[in-house]
């Protein structure tokens, strides 16, 4: 991995975290979706509020997970607004692929979320990394409330 992308990884990780977008409760939320990631017991709870054409109007996420697991749902909360089921759902498949290696990380598919890729160096985090994300899969797949990522 180069040393840029992991640079971008350790800034964005430290903004995001120290200053989380989207982070608080949605009253009106369509879907409440609360993760946990069983490797460490943490918990991270998901809003999701479609519009009338059902794309995603509004997403929030609280919890007290890492930081890994903080920047992540905050970058993701911030790039899934506007999108479709589809879309969104799209973003999540390749966000998985990019954690996981499956592949390279695409800056203009994925801007900041190319940064998430950095992850792959601590293996042991990318559960933390994608907590959010599998919320947000069964917010918009299943009616479950729940899921873990193991
Ligand atoms: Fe618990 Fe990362 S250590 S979510």
């Amino acid at each position: 991995m180069s040393d840029s992308l992991l640079d971008l990884y350790r800034e964005v990780i430290l903004d995001h975290n120290r200053d989380p977008r989207n982070f608080g409760e949605l009253d009106d939320a369509d879907r409440v979706v609360e993760g946990v990631n069983p490797l460490c017991g943490d918990r991270m709870t998901l809003y999701v509020k479609k519009d009338k054409d059902g794309k995603i109007e509004d997403v929030c996420f609280t919890g007290s997970g890492c930081a890994i697991s903080v920047a992540s749902a905050s970058l993701m909360t911030e790039r899934i607004k506007g999108l479709t089921n589809d879309e969104a759902l799209e973003l999540f498949e390749l966000v998985h692929d990019v954690l996981t290696g499956e592949q390279e990380p695409d800056p203009v598919r994925l801007d900041k979320l190319a940064a998430l890729a950095g992850v792959r160096q601590y293996p042991s985090r990318i559960k933390c990394a994608s907590l959010g994300w599998h919320a947000l899969k069964t917010a918009l797949t299943t009616t479950d409330a729940k899921i873990s990522t193991e």
